[in-house]
């Protein structure tokens, strides 16, 4: 209770810009980001011991890439999911870090309601306004006046500039096909579909997010709950819309937007991916799972992967040098160990000097 009046205090003194700001708003706004950290699949009823490391990390900025909570709900009346926001509430390290850390947050299909679910789920608006209020969007907050709950923001002076663009592949996403051989490694869930009918972020989504990737930022993160570059397995992927990754990729080379990485989450396991197009500098994606959701067996085959999976508890880092002008993604396990890594120099990322 302290806490929702605490931040609720701090969106009134933000008055303007406080349908941009963050839950928790920064303490320097025009100071650039360095330290971002970021984590999805937390489930409210286990241990969530990660949150200390995570804290000790001491990020400018912390985002909630999905699966936030666990509350998959199939009723009106959304009683899972009120009940599991409420545990998460309580959650000694998770308001912790609500409480000091400014943050951000997608949902994933957890805490949108439906395991796996997508345009079809019947009581997305009800879970909407609970990821709203949870999250405390403000009365006027943009995503309270339309479908879904993409967002964006820029985030630090002229020349350092992050823009953070939250992507929701839930509320309009087309059915998946359903693979013919549960369980099969390559197939396990779903299986590509070609089908250009089909989207991830439909049009009002594609048209706001090319909008955005038009704004000037030296460095774009695009937060997916799913994974983007991922192959070699039947989970949920853009690659299960091949059509659909292929336009993500299209827009943003024809925006002409530099300096693009993606944020997902979403699989129970930890991974660093490359992935290399035409007449574009090379995508380069993390994905963070989860922060006490993990798959210990876990095992594919992972062609855009950098090193193997990281199938334990983890969170991401994405550190900023803008002196150096490199980059540096990074997996951290529960003790804060970094255990996966890559550094990239600004230049092949294309960002002008
Ligand atoms: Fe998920």
């Amino acid at each position: 209770m302290v806490f929702i009046m605490f931040t609720r205090r701090t969106f009134a003194r933000l008055a303007g810009a406080a349908s941009l700001a963050p839950a928790t708003p920064f303490a320097h706004p025009g100071k650039p980001l360095s330290r971002i950290a970021f984590g999805s699949c937390a489930k409210q009823t286990l241990p969530q011991p990660i949150w200390e490391p995570i804290i000790a990390y001491r990020p400018d900025l912390f985002i909630f890439a999905g699966d936030n909570v666990y509350g998959d709900f199939s009723s009106e009346d959304a009683e899972e999911l009120k009940r599991a926001y409420d545990e998460a509430r309580h959650i000694a390290g998770y308001l912790k870090l609500r409480e000091t850390v400014p943050h951000l947050a997608v949902w994933d299909d957890h805490d949108y309601g439906a395991n796996d679910g997508g345009v079809e789920f019947a009581h997305k608006t009800v879970a909407k306004d609970l990821f709203l209020d949870f999250w405390e969007a403000p009365p006027g907050d943009i995503r309270r006046t339309r479908g879904g709950i993409y967002d964006s923001r820029l985030i630090g002076p002229a020349g350092k500039r992050v823009q953070v663009i939250l992507l929701d592949v839930r509320w309009f996403r087309s059915p998946l096909r359903i693979t013919d051989q549960r369980g099969a490694p390559g197939k396990q869930r779903y299986l590509p579909d070609l089908d250009p009918a089909k989207t991830m972020l439909g049009a009002e989504q594609w048209a706001w997010l090319a909008r955005e990737l038009s704004k000037p930022a030296e460095l774009r993160l695009i937060v997916s709950s799913t994974q983007v570059l991922a192959e070699g397995h039947g989970w949920e992927r853009w690659g299960n819309m091949p059509l659909e990754k292929q336009k993500l990729v299209d827009t943003i080379r024809e925006s002409g937007a530099k300096g693009v990485v993606f944020l997902s989450g979403d699989r129970h396991i930890g991974a660093l991916y490359r992935e290399t197009h035409q007449a574009l500098y090379p995508l380069y994606e993390v994905t963070s799972s989860g922060l006490n959701m993990v798959y210990w067996a876990a095992k594919e085959p992972g062609p855009n992967r950098i090193g193997p999976l990281f199938a334990a508890a983890n969170f991401g880092v994405v550190e900023i040098d803008w002196s150096a002008r490199t980059l540096l993604l990074a997996l951290r396990d529960e003790s804060g160990d970094t255990r996966r890594a890559v550094d990239i120099g600004f230049d092949s990322l294309g960002i002008a000097t």
